[in-house]
């Protein structure tokens, strides 16, 4: 399949009947970014059913990692599901679980060994850390930032701060759970203060929260995305991370790497956070490892992961069919996927800088590998940008204050980006 190719108005009729079909029933609590109805996917490719082909820059929220329907992902998946659908990964063994548990705590970083439980989402995941952090440590509190993303569950969403309309009404949250300002420089809460940057965000954390708000000894974890997603694709310099482990290492806190999102080679490494070359002991991954199949990992140091039989379990999780799909998965991203990300973000990146260089409504181009983001200068840009881009056949999401994010699938080519670049500049033009 080619894109973009625009054949009816958007939405066309087709997509018009079924968008009214869907109003009458489903929870009105769904976002719907844009009136895209999909019929199928292929590659780097989204047909509507009104057969209209738009480039996909978004990956179903960097989830398609190897692109949609990808035939190596297919053929094990329906491989497996003529032997197995379900046996309930909890209670009783198959290989597909434990070959992905192996591959995964091999990927685990640092020196010690790793040990791995599968879920079925990110939130599920994230859970699952919050529980395992306070089981380890005997205690009871969590630190996260703001902007963050980890879910809907309850202790997810207790965590996330990324925009207030995801927790108004649900009150109240898990207690114990303290935010504090992302190393997100841009947006430097400090920076007229401290205009030579020291990490200050971190540093402070010693004479601020931990002197007047928490006792550290309370505090069993902190929680970060290495890039953040849905907050807007902000990276932290390296720093932040090691003054961040070593101020956990201070205080005997465990630090979890939310990788759900920025995980799985998207970045040009397997794990983002190894850009900062710290270790983390617990990460969490989702997202792409199925390349579409719902399942997630919560990962842990040998050493961390001691909850005893019956502490913590899922009848789905892990299921035969998504392992499956999560070994083809990792196979393709360890046999180039990972690699061209780092190329073709490179290459991406190059094209967003030339346009920022030329538009003056472009803030900031930031991002690493195929996480990239554009931030705009006038309010309400992103939003228009979004929608006049699926107007003219390419897909991305906006993300954080006023930017867009571009996620696309780890096998987008040089080619794919031209065609992106050509359409994102005749809607800045326009
Ligand atoms: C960093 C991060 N953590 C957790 C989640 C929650 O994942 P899920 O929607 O699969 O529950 C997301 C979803 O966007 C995410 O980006």
């Amino acid at each position: 399949m080619n894109a973009p190719v625009l054949r009816t108005e958007l939405p066309g009729p087709k997509a018009r009947a079924i968008i009214t079909r869907d109003a009458d029933v489903t929870s009105p609590s769904l976002i719907k970014e844009y009136p895209l109805v999909v019929a199928r996917g292929e590659g780097t490719v989204i047909e509507d059913v009104d057969g209209n082909q738009f480039l996909d820059f978004m990956s179903g929220i960097a989830v398609t990692l190897t692109g949609h329907c990808h035939a190596e992902v297919l053929s094990r998946i329906h491989a497996q599901s003529k032997q197995l659908l379900h046996i309930c990964g909890t209670d009783f063994y198959y290989d597909t679980y434990t070959e992905l548990c192996r591959r995964l705590a091999a990927l685990g970083p640092g020196d010690d060994p790793w040990r791995v439980y599968l879920g079925n989402s990110g939130a599920e995941a994230v859970e699952g850390a919050i529980k395992l952090a306070r089981y380890h440590t005997g205690r009871s509190d969590i630190i996260a930032f703001h902007g963050a993303f980890h879910g809907r569950t309850y202790g997810a969403m207790s965590l996330t701060a990324s925009k207030a309309k995801q927790r108004a009404g649900f009150g109240p949250m898990l207690p114990g759970i303290h935010h504090l300002p992302y190393g997100d420089c841009s947006n430097c809460a400090y920076n007229l203060i401290f205009p030579s940057c020291d990490v200050h965000c971190v540093e402070s954390w010693r004479d601020g929260i931990f002197r007047r708000r928490v006792a550290p000894t309370e505090v069993a974890a902190v929680i970060v995305e290495p890039i953040q997603g849905e907050g807007g694709h902000c990276v932290p310099p390296p720093d932040f991370f090691v003054r961040l482990r070593r101020l956990c290492d201070d205080y005997g806190i465990l630090l979890i790497a939310d990788e759900i999102q920025s995980g799985m080679g998207r970045t040009g490494t397997f794990f983002a956070l190894e850009h900062s070359g710290v270790v983390p002991d617990i990460i969490t991954l989702a997202k792409g490892l199925g390349s579409g199949l719902p399942i997630s990992a919560l990962m842990a140091k040998e050493y961390i992961m001691t909850w005893p039989p019956g502490s913590h379990g899922s009848t789905f999780g892990g299921n035969p069919v998504s392992c499956a799909a999560a070994l083809a998965t990792l196979d393709l991203i360890q046999s180039g996927l990972m690699a061209n990300a780092k190329v073709i973000g490179t290459y991406l990146r190059k094209s967003l800088d030339d346009l920022a260089a030329r538009y003056d409504g472009i803030r900031e181009i930031r991002g690493r590998g195929l996480m990239i983001a554009m931030e705009f200068t006038q309010p309400g840009e992103a939003a228009r940008f979004e929608q006049a881009c699926f107007q003219r056949g390419l897909l991305v999401l906006g993300c954080g204050q006023n930017a867009v994010r571009l996620a696309p699938p780890l096998i987008v080519t040089r080619h794919d980006v031209d065609v992106a670049a050509d359409i994102m500049e005749h809607v800045l033009a326009s």
